[in-house]
């Protein structure tokens, strides 16, 4: 199938139910929380502190260069990733979707999108006709993910999907069929496999730098500002989950597992949430849990928006440790070798890795390159987070298939 059938099906994932128009305008993050049937639904919100707008727009760089649609201009859309398409080869960005008209316009003249590539979240439906968009970036709150990527394979387009892929295994299955049904590429931003100090842990651990691996631990923290699920998605179930397991850990998560090189057989889990604390009426304050791994070693991983900065991932082993201390910030990474290799290594910019996702998923929609964190790796994540907080809520260890599932 190539996606451009309009099918009574898709017709109904195109016109998916967005009715926010009037509320678009309100711009304020109070908006942002009116619940739709089964979740929240996407609403503009006002320009975030600290945007930076190109002074000229950036020009794409070669005729088969991937033209991308954005999904929701928000802080890591504009200050992260659409300055970086500058730095890609083979991406531009041919549209940007939002439900704040004034942000559209400043966004869209710092950028030199074309008045009819800019769309809102209701006319999103007629991108299936824009010729200019071959992917959609959702950069969207995460429980918006799902139903934004059926929509754009709806459309025809490949997906470009930030982390996490989802809210739930089932709804990351839902995005795959998706895709298949389109025949279209699904790539998750899992930006950590385009830096390069994580590239070359990845490589270290295949050559068994560290001898057997033995123990892993991993942190992802900050301590979040007052704050409320009225005000700010990240704290919203509905759009955010159980919090920062989702949101941060989801980095030690990932690294634990190309680190390790291998499936966990078990994990035990705690969570904690504090009395009285309008940051944590919905989500978690913090998530620990212990993986085992079939070959003994083991894994210890903690998150939390409520204590001080770190991000660090630590593996010993038999002969050394691989101490990576920040390990998948967005830049200023440090890394050494412990034990009988000892030393400091210094592997690249880790500013590429937003670039490099973009260019990455080019070379798969017109070359049919593999893609490095496809949907099924999302998926595999969500599972594995289900695992967490389903061995938190029954205080127990639960055994895991080898795709990540719980054991009955
Ligand atoms: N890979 C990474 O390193 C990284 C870093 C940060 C975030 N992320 C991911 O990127 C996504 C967006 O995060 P962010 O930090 O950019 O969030 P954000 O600053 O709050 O922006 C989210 C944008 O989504 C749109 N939106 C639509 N419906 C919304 C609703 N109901 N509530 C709030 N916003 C709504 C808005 O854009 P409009 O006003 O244009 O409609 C809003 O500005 C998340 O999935 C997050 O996990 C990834």
């Amino acid at each position: 199938m190539d996606g451009h059938g309009v099918t009574r099906r898709r017709l109904l994932e195109l016109g998916g139910g967005v009715t926010a128009a009037s509320l678009a305008l309100a711009a304020g993050p109070a908006a942002a929380l009116v619940q739709s049937r089964g979740g929240a639904r996407a609403i503009g919100q006002r320009m975030p502190q600290g945007a930076e707008l190109p002074a000229t727009p950036p020009r794409r760089k070669r005729a088969d260069s991937v033209g991308f649609a954005i999904v929701g201009l928000g802080g890591y859309a504009l200050n992260q990733m659409m300055p970086r398409f500058a730095e890609a080869g083979r991406a531009h960005i041919a549209a940007i979707v939002s439900g704040n008209a004034d942000k559209l316009a400043r966004v869209g003249d710092a950028y030199g999108i074309p008045q009819n590539a800019r769309y809102s979240y209701e006319t999103f439906g007629n991108i299936a006709s824009d010729r200019r968009v071959d992917a959609v970036y959702i950069v969207l709150p995460s429980g918006l993910h799902a139903d934004w990527t059926v929509r754009a394979f709806a459309a025809g387009k490949h997906v470009f999907c930030e982390k996490p892929m989802a809210l739930s295994s089932a709804e990351c299955e839902r995005m795959i069929a998706a895709s298949r049904r389109a025949n279209r590429k699904l790539m998750i931003a899992y930006r950590s496999h385009f830096e390069p100090h994580n590239l070359q842990a990845m490589e270290l651990m295949a050559q068994s730098a560290v001898g057997r691996t033995r123990l892993l631990r991993t942190e992802q923290s900050y301590r979040m500002s007052p704050t409320s699920p009225r005000e700010n998605w990240r704290v919203n179930r509905a759009l955010a989950g159980g919090g920062p397991l989702e949101d941060l850990g989801i980095y030690g998560l990932q690294a634990a597992l190309y680190l390790a090189r291998e499936m966990p057989e078990s994990i035990s889990a705690s969570t904690f949430r504090p009395a009285g604390d309008p940051r944590f009426s919905e989500i978690f304050a913090s998530v620990a849990s212990q993986w085992r791994f079939p070959s003994g070693a083991v894994a210890q991983l903690a998150t939390s928006y409520d204590s001080a900065g770190t991000n660090f991932v630590h593996v010993r082993g038999t002969d050394g440790a691989l101490i990576m201390d920040p390990a998948t910030n967005y830049s200023g990474q440090r890394m050494r070798l412990e034990g009988r290799d000892r030393r400091e290594i210094e592997a690249g910019d880790p500013l590429v890795q937003f670039a490099g996702q973009l260019d990455h998923l080019a070379d798969a929609i017109r070359d049919g390159a593999r893609i490095r964190t496809p949907g099924e790796m999302g998926l595999r994540d969500l599972r594995l987070i289900e695992a967490i907080y389903a061995s938190a809520a029954s205080g127990r260890t639960v055994g895991l298939k080898p795709d990540g599932t719980v054991r009955s």
